[in-house]
């Protein structure tokens, strides 16, 4: 049987009691984390979102209790009403902030039961977790883990220095709505079918982009919202079909104002953890970052660059580099420190890593006691040598070497230089190297659809340096061009992840329509989905610019994981499903028939059957 609560309220939680509290009659209540038996005595650790209380059942002194504690179980729901002692010498928990005392238990009420949990919440620490599957299905119980809650409590906090912060620079939080139209963000949306308007369809937000600008055109001047997110896209480890941005536009903004903002921010958040946080960030081009890192999002938490080869291997008579060189492509390579003892199996390994990226291979330079190399034979002793010198290798490393388009070099270095830091070691734990990355491309090449779409999106200004060419590849044709043209939009990156990224807005009807141009919308196709916006540019714009950062990347920082399902309360899968809800499922014929839908697929089977 069960008791009530009754009148009883809880005077602590099971974190709270300290020697200083030895003395008090309490009442705590939480779930039963694990029991001992010792004949007359029985222990419980009573445990809620706060710690961990020992309370102890005496036999002969509460003889009702003590019998009902024999019938608690793992996770049993209980209360106990006692008071509190100074634990004997030689049981004091040192671990356990409570671990000065106990609480001798007077009353003791079994409130709720559980069933055996379907796996062991923590046994032995973080590492030896059920499989990822398994929690997400009782997600409710996998919550009871203290990572988990503590990566919870740090994102409210997170969550509310980001509140605290904006109000007091005057931003105004102003919540948009979730069925909405089309936003482009690059990725698929994700539609709600109206029942009203048969045949049409909201689309959720991607990001709340035409909507902040449209506060500015009305004058709101500061804007913020901690705002949820809606992409039907390829998940990531870093990457949900549902997040959360702190969003942000300013009116009169140039990049310096923006800059300053999301530097006081988020220095603000990252006070909360230990570990260096300088502001102002410093700044990289993005030119430059691809060029050093192979990455648009660099990791400045170790060296390692890359080292630009070419030019010592011009003329080269060896086949595959003078063929790279031809082309336009680059010869490139990073420099291993102390690595020269790579065994073949090593060097193989690295080899299938950058194929993965689109590298035809890997050669290698080993400053060992000799130096050995791939290329020794191809390119011999004396040019092998040089490479290395241009390098900067010095004895005792290695030299990896990728050729091939610009765009292969980069991706594959740069991730190799990433897989190595981490394999070698190289990672100073406990500190944050936050980035502006800037001056990113307008447009990039999509080379399915032949069109330059917008790199970051259609709505972001071009550098004033760069109008001229912008107007020369519209004006003349000269489409090839748009591939060159910088835009005022710029990324934060810490440690090797995007943080977020903004841009300096277009502000001007005429030219936001050309820039709809030149991602290839005919002006029927640009009116249809972005009239109103064109039209109320025409209103009275002011310039203005903004910035949106990815609350779930800030927090997996703040709390050190990788996982960006350990930052959200009920996460969704690699394959964008809960597991705890069953979702996405089906509806019934009933609503279908009420949005006028069907299911193509289930017709076709049902027709076949
Ligand atoms: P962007 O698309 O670059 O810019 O997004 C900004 C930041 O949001 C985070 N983010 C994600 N986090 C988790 N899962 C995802 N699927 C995901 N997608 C993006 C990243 C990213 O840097 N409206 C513009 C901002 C602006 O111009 O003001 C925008 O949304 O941290």
């Amino acid at each position: 049987m069960l008791d009530s609560l009754g009148g009883l309220e809880r005077t602590h939680t099971c974190g709270e009691l300290r020697e200083s509290d030895v003395g008090k009659d309490v009442v705590l209540m939480g779930w039963a984390a694990k029991k001992r038996d010792f004949g007359i005595f029985t222990f419980i650790d009573l445990r809620d979102r706060y710690g961990l209380t020992q309370v102890v059942v005496s036999e002969e002194e509460a003889a009702e209790a003590h019998s009902k504690a024999k019938n608690v179980r793992g996770e049993f729901v209980i209360a106990v009403k006692g008071s509190v002692v100074r634990r004997e010498d030689g049981t004091v928990n040192t671990k356990l902030p409570t671990g000065a005392v106990e609480v001798r238990v007077e009353e003791l009420l079994i409130l709720n039961e559980a069933k055996t949990l379907p796996f062991e919440l923590e046994k032995a620490g973080s590492q030896n977790l059920a499989s990822e599957d398994l929690r997400l299905k009782y997600r409710y119980v996998d919550l009871r883990r203290r990572t988990l809650q503590e990566n919870l409590q740090m994102r409210a906090k997170a969550m509310r220095k980001m509140r605290d912060y904006m109000d007091s620079q005057g931003f105004l939080e102003i919540e948009t709505p979730i069925l909405l139209k089309s936003t482009p963000e690059g990725a698929r949306d994700f539609i709600v079918p109206s029942r009203i308007h048969t045949g049409k369809f909201f689309a959720l937000p991607q990001s709340p982009q035409i909507l902040k600008q449209i506060t500015m055109i009305s004058g709101l001047d500061r804007y913020y919202q901690l705002a949820r997110c809606f992409r039907d896209e390829d998940l990531r480890a870093d990457r949900q079909p549902e997040f959360t941005q702190l969003d942000i536009e300013m009116s009169f903004a140039n990049q310096e104002s923006v800059f300053r903002v999301m530097e006081g921010v988020l220095k603000e958040v990252f006070s909360l953890v230990e570990g260096a946080f300088e502001t102002p960030f410093p700044r990289m081009t993005y030119a430059d970052a691809m060029r050093r890192f192979g990455s648009d999002k660099p990791d400045l938490r170790f060296a390692m660059e890359l080292v630009d080869l070419s030019r010592e291997l011009e003329g080269t008579d060896f086949a595959p580099f003078a063929s790279t060189l031809e082309s336009g492509g680059e010869i490139k390579c990073i420099v291993a420190n102390g690595c020269a003892g790579y065994s073949r199996k090593v060097l193989d390994g690295h080899q299938e890593f950058v194929k993965r990226y689109g590298a035809s291979g890997l050669a290698w330079i080993k400053l060992g006691e000799e130096t050995t190399s791939s290329l020794m034979n191809a390119l011999g002793a004396e040019t092998v040598t040089r490479l290395a010198n241009a390098s900067g290798a010095e004895s005792g490393d290695a030299v990896l070497i990728v050729a091939g388009r610009k765009s292969v070099v980069a991706a594959s270095l740069g991730a190799l230089r990433k897989e190595i830091a981490k394999t070698e070691g190289l990672i100073p734990a406990g500190i944050f190297r936050p980035l502006w990355v800037t001056e990113f491309p307008m447009f990039e090449f999509n080379e399915e659809t032949g069109n330059y779409d917008p790199m970051h999106h259609p709505f972001t200004s071009l550098m004033e340096e760069d109008v001229p060419l912008f107007k020369r590849a519209i004006e003349d044709g000269e489409t090839e061009l748009l591939g060159k043209i910088r835009a005022v939009a710029y990324d934060i990156v810490i440690n090797g992840y995007e943080i977020g990224s903004g841009s300096i807005r277009v502000h001007r009807s005429d030219i936001q329509s050309l820039i709809f141009e030149a991602q290839g919308l005919t002006p029927e196709t640009a009116r249809e989905r972005f009239g109103f916006f064109l039209d109320a540019l025409e209103y009275g714009t002011p310039p203005h610019g903004g910035f949106a950062a990815g609350i779930e990347r800030i927090v997996m920082l703040l709390c050190g994981t990788d996982n960006i399902r350990d930052v959200l309360a009920f996460p969704k899968t690699a394959s964008a499903q809960d597991l705890m809800m069953d979702s996405p499922g089906e509806v019934d014929q009933e609503q279908l028939d009420e949005l006028g839908l069907s299911i193509e697929e289930k017709r076709e089977r049902s027709a076949e059957g």
